[in-house]
């Protein structure tokens, strides 16, 4: 496989990041933690990537923008691109010891997300997706899943936590869901949840409450291995939004449908 020199320089950024959490992450008892909201943690370790990451991006392209969980936004010279960081996806997950997190880079171009990078160091695995080129894990071509009846279907989600509210509604979704698919992961990484939709691995993936660093680079992983992604609305405003839905073309169709909210 081919990469453009932009998608390599996103790589090699992901990488050494997922070098600095591995290191962290076999010291985990040691990091120095502090919370941002209720049950809203973070650590020394995404701090620490955050910066390799930044590091790394701006040594390449010193007049992109940047926006980035811990640092926010730096909107740059160049008025054209931006990169979408987040250092470590999974802060509960690495900090209970659980090898379930990743580093996501995009990089957007006039607004469009252009280019996608997720890492998971604990497995060695690199999701990377160009607009039109395809997504690969490490060097192989992905697809989403074929699977078109929901009572086959696995299903990613994430449960809101303390303090982001509507857990009601929230179990009012589950329940419907649980009634219709054959099964329901909660893996702890926005991100990582997404590529394993690009991968096959799961058939679809909803959420709310996400930051645009969540969702980014996971969404042009999914288009490009052939799947569909919306807000949970059925449009094009994810980041706005906040929410996704994310499958195949039939089974995002109808996790939508089964979404849908009653009118208020
Ligand atoms: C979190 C993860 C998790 C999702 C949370 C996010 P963080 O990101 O993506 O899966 O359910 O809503 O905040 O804080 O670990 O980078
Ligand atoms: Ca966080
Ligand atoms: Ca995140
Ligand atoms: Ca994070």
């Amino acid at each position: 496989m081919a990469r453009s020199a932009l998608l390599n320089v996103m790589v090699q950024a992901a990488l050494k990041a997922g070098r600095s959490l591995s290191r962290d992450f076999g010291e985990v008892q040691n990091l120095q933690v502090s919370l941002k909201g209720p049950s809203d943690y973070v650590s020394q370790a995404d701090h620490k990537a955050e910066e390799v990451i930044l590091g790394e991006l701006r040594r390449a392209r010193p007049t992109y923008g940047v926006l980035a969980e811990e640092s926010g936004e730096d909107k740059g010279t160049d008025g054209q691109h931006r990169w979408i960081v987040d250092p470590l996806d999974g802060t509960t997950n690495f900090l209970h010891g659980i090898p379930l997190f990743s580093v996501s880079i995009a990089l957007e171009r006039a607004g469009e997300i252009v280019a996608g990078v997720v890492y998971n160091p604990a497995m060695d695995e690199l999701y990377s997706a160009e607009r039109g080129g395809g997504a690969f894990l490490n060097d192989r071509r992905m697809r989403v899943a074929g699977r078109r009846q929901l009572s086959d279907c696995v299903v990613g989600t994430g449960v809101p936590h303390l303090g982001r509210g509507q857990h009601g509604q929230y179990l009012i979704e589950l329940s419907h869901m649980m009634g219709e698919v054959a099964g329901i992961r909660r893996l702890g990484s926005a991100a990582l949840d997404l590529a394993y939709v690009a991968a096959g691995r799961m058939d679809g993936y909803w959420e709310d409450h996400l930051s645009p660093w969540d969702l980014a680079a996971g969404v042009i992983l999914v288009r490009e291995a052939g799947g569909f992604v919306s807000d949970r609305d059925g449009g094009g405003k994810i980041f706005e939004k906040k929410s996704i839905v994310a499958g195949n073309e039939r089974v995002q169709k109808e996790l939508l449908s089964l979404l849908k909210r009653p009118a208020k």
